[in-house]
């Protein structure tokens, strides 16, 4: 039998149950890298036929992880910005997704620069951490799965701008699943 999302979620419940830390998420990661091998399930969520946008397609009644689908027909850029306490792991589908961590410079201010940056090809997944400060950089016709720790439309979450240092609090809601 191949890798289902069956297995995928009752894998990602054994994951959170063993350990809701780094080494927890890392098991969910290597899970997502396995879903993304399931054709059947690549074909109905973000295949041809399936229809452009962002999907949330499973909620875990026990631990509240969420995982959406992402077929998305414009490029875009985020702003730096993070989610809180939640973390979140990117798996690949087609096309890339440019990852990047950013943390402060200065004790007191907001200025922010990269300090990590890689690239998700198809087949990889990547994991941002509780509290990482992070942005994303995909093309147009970009598809991927994201697995997020809780359903981040309802976390608040601070959203930087690099060139002007402004920082600012949004809810998530109607936008926070984008990125
Ligand atoms: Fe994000």
């Amino acid at each position: 039998m191949p890798y289902s999302f069956d297995d995928f979620c009752s894998d990602g419940r054994a994951a959170l149950a063993a350990d809701q830390g780094a080494e927890g998420r890392e098991s969910i990661r290597v899970a997502l890298e396995r879903l993304l091998l399931d054709t059947d399930f690549i074909a109905q969520h973000l295949g041809s036929d399936a229809p452009e946008g962002m999907y949330p397609i499973y909620q875990d009644p026990e631990y509240g992880f969420m995982v959406l689908t992402y077929k998305m027909p414009e490029p875009r850029t985020s702003p730096p910005h993070d989610h809180g306490d939640s973390w979140a792991i990117y798996g690949q589908v087609s096309k890339h997704t440019d990852m990047t961590v950013w943390q402060h410079v200065d004790s007191n201010g907001e200025k922010l620069e990269a300090v990590r940056s890689y690239r998700l090809n198809p087949g990889m997944a990547g994991v941002y951490h509780p509290g990482d400060i992070h942005s994303i950089d995909y093309p147009a016709g970009s598809t991927f799965v994201r697995v997020t720790g809780t359903d981040l439309s309802k976390v608040a979450r601070k959203v930087f701008d690099p060139e002007t240092e402004a920082v600012k609090v949004v809810q998530s809601v109607g936008t926070g699943n984008k990125n």
